[in-house]
């Protein structure tokens, strides 16, 4: 699998993301095994899970994530071949959700000790909290990467004007700061002032930004849980707009010429962007994961991206 320089760090990474969300909670370990041996197989090596993954799910308490990763690192011996991402921030009760210095520092351990590793490749914060300063925050991350905890920060659902702010603390302080946004992006745009909770979906001013500072897109649920090919499933209320019937028509249009799935387009389009974005790739079954990781052979014609980009109702 092709790499990518990961933001303004210099660590080169996978240019899918397997997102480990589901694993060990709704997801079997035989099944989560199954999966990251697939992709692991195909050349990927970058994996991302979060402290709180995934207290929502049936069973679950937070943590399995990591932990079910903790078992499979020690059961195939390939800690040192994988890229591994993991997230502070968000509540798993009942850790709250924040950003607290002593948080930051206490929920870096039990990560570190659950996944039975030294140290993080890429350390996210996941959320923005307002109610902590972001010196606050920064400085433990800080504390953090100086003891070797972790190598890399990232930001997770940070408006561009924070990351701008966080940039400036990190720029006077000398302290480390992020490389790089995961933020909710997929094809459909969704409409203004759509409410995700504490999700942050992607604006035009933070792709700009991310492209004028050299921080590196990691796009999480870029298929909307398979919305764009599924009858069981629909984009949400978010996305309904002409705007999205448009852009649709024309991704299903690119994807016939192609002879592949709108998975597969929405997938390569990221990638093929001017600055790339990641795409968090999460599937359910060892078909999907095929039909995703066979994005990665597809070549978008200048005039297929073009339309892609330009396909809409919203002025650009
Ligand atoms: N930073 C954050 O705040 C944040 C938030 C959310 C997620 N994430 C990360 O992003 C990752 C991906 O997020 P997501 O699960 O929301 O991504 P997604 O791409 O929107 O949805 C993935 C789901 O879509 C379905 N799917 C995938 N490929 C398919 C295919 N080829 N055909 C039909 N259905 C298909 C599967 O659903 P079924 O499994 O139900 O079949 C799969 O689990 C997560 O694992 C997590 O690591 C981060």
């Amino acid at each position: 699998m092709r790499k990518l320089k990961l933001g303004t760090s210099d660590a080169q990474v996978s240019a899918l993301c397997l997102g480990l969300m589901n694993f060990g909670t709704r997801d079997s370990q035989e099944l989560s095994y199954q999966l990251l041996d697939q992709y692991l197989q195909a050349g990927g090596s970058f994996l991302d899970t979060a402290n709180c993954y995934s207290w929502w799910n049936q069973g679950g308490k937070g943590g399995e994530s990591e932990t079910l990763l903790g078992h499979y690192l020690k059961d195939r011996g390939n800690r040192d071949k994988l890229f591994i991402a993991t997230k502070v921030g968000y509540t798993y009760p009942p850790v709250p959700t924040s950003l607290k210095a002593q948080l930051i520092i206490e929920e870096c351990e039990k990560s570190l000790s659950r996944m039975g590793i030294d140290c993080i490749d890429l350390y996210y914060a996941h959320i923005d909290d307002r109610g902590t300063p972001l010196e606050e925050s920064l400085g433990a991350f800080d504390k953090l990467h100086k003891a070797g905890k972790f190598r890399y920060l990232g930001a997770s659902n940070l408006m561009a004007w924070r990351m701008e702010e966080a940039r400036a603390i990190s720029q006077a302080s000398g302290q480390i700061g992020f490389c790089c946004i995961q933020q909710r992006f997929t094809y459909l745009r969704p409409n203004p002032n759509a409410d995700f909770s504490l999700q942050r979906p992607v604006t035009t001013d933070l792709l700009d930004w991310c492209g004028q500072r050299g921080l590196t897109l990691l796009a999480y649920s870029p298929l909307l849980a398979g919305a764009y090919t599924r009858p069981d499933r629909s984009p949400g209320p978010q996305y309904a707009s002409p705007d999205s019937d448009a852009r649709l028509a024309v991704l299903r249009q690119v994807a016939s010429e192609l002879k592949a799935t709108p998975n597969q387009v929405i997938y390569a389009w990221m990638l093929d962007q001017a600055s790339p974005v990641i795409p968090l790739l999460a599937v359910g079954n060892a078909k999907q994961m095929k039909e995703n990781l066979d994005s990665l052979n597809l070549k978008l014609s200048p005039d297929q991206l073009e339309r892609l980009n330009q396909a809409g109702t919203t002025a650009k």
